[in-house]
């Protein structure tokens, strides 16, 4: 085992006071591979979220509504210039109908999620959202549909979406430009977080875990990017590799590394919504429960028709894509029952 620097416990000490360090703070507590650093951050930021989301866990139904993109993210699976991704779209009734097999399963938040689809413009997710909230209307309706225009963001907000996952990837503008192609704007991404955020958007951003070329540094700053925007939600998780893209022979990132990560944006924001998501239980088998246990407190339960689930494939052996949406719902909450945590049938709006 490393031997832990003796001003990284005092690192943490001073971000468990004051929810904020500087870059060069953040970095070293990434930089330290000790378990003491690790489990010091996890006992602390369990400790901050228990006394306000105790051991309730929030549930959101992910519904991947279409697997045909118009970007081509370098890391990306369902990117448009994979030949080999299979492509499907689910109708507008094919969607309400996960909606309603998720209601009766107890989910309150629904998440849209797909590539940047060009079928789906305003009119017709505005048409969605109307049907959606009239006829769930004790539910939250999440969109995370990628870059769109501020007046569209803006349509479907009045339409009725309560919520937006937009992962702004990286915070660092260089690393964006290895990552994607030179036509997708890091400058837009950040345009387009905060116009959702202005609008009145309960807002996610987040970004990936050992990403290609991705250095401590870097994700130092994408720590005091989240301290900054101050997000309600912040998604992250660790990459994996797609056998269908440049990166297919890179590593995959770090569980130990998002969980402790998870552990670090629970003391900057003691509030927010911090998913424990599937790519951090497709590199291993405990990843969400482990990430719960260290201040995650969402998870998102696939609830996408079984015959599509394989097609949405942004990285390899994404787990999951086998279940009905009912196991799929019972295992998580035998996993999170095993650990002391309970879901909750809740909107689970953040805390205020
Ligand atoms: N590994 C992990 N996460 C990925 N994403 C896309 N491709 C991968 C990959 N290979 C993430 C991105 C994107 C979200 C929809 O999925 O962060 O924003
Ligand atoms: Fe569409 Fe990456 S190519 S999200």
């Amino acid at each position: 085992m490393k031997r832990t620097p003796p001003d990284t416990l005092a690192l943490v000490d001073q971000l468990a006071d004051h929810h904020c360090l500087p870059l060069e703070g953040y970095q070293q507590l990434i930089e330290d591979t000790s378990e003491l650093a690790a489990s010091s951050l996890a006992k602390l930021a369990d400790q901050v979220r228990r006394p306000i989301y105790g051991n309730k866990v929030y549930l959101r139904g992910l519904i991947e509504i279409s697997s045909i993109c118009s970007r081509n993210c370098l890391y990306c699976g369902i990117r448009c210039g994979n030949p080999n991704a299979e492509r499907y779209r689910l109708t507008p009734e094919e969607i309400l109908a996960c909606a309603e097999e998720g209601h009766a399963l107890g989910f309150r938040t629904f998440v849209l999620q797909g590539g940047e689809d060009p079928w789906f413009i305003d009119e017709r997710l505005e048409a969605l959202l109307h049907t959606l909230k009239r006829r769930f209307p004790d539910c939250a309706v999440t969109l995370s549909l990628g870059e769109r225009s501020r007046e569209s963001y803006q349509r479907l907000y009045d339409a009725g979406a309560d919520r937006y996952l937009l992962r702004h990837e990286t915070a660092d503008p260089a690393l964006y430009a290895k990552l994607h192609p030179p036509e997708m704007s890091w400058e837009n991404r950040m345009q387009c977080l905060r116009d959702l955020k202005d609008i009145g958007y309960q807002v996610g951003c987040g970004f990936m875990v050992g990403a290609p070329y991705q250095t401590a540094r870097q994700l130092a700053m994408d720590l005091k990017f989240v301290e900054q925007f101050h997000p309600d939600m912040c998604g992250i998780g660790p990459f994996v590799p797609h056998h269908d893209t440049v990166f297919r022979d890179q590593p995959a990132g770090g569980a130990a590394l998002t969980i402790k990560l998870l552990s670090i944006l629970r003391l900057i924001h003691p509030k927010m919504l911090l998913p424990a998501t599937t790519a951090l239980g497709t590199i291993d088998p405990h990843g969400r429960e482990k990430g719960i246990l260290t201040g995650a407190n969402v998870v998102m339960p696939n609830l996408s028709p079984v015959g599509v689930r394989r097609k949405y494939s942004l990285y390899d052996n994404k787990i999951c894509t086998g279940d009905e949406s009912a196991q799929c719902r019972a295992c998580l909450e035998a996993r999170l029952r095993t650990i002391g945590f309970e879901t909750v049938v809740d909107r689970g709006d953040v805390a205020k």
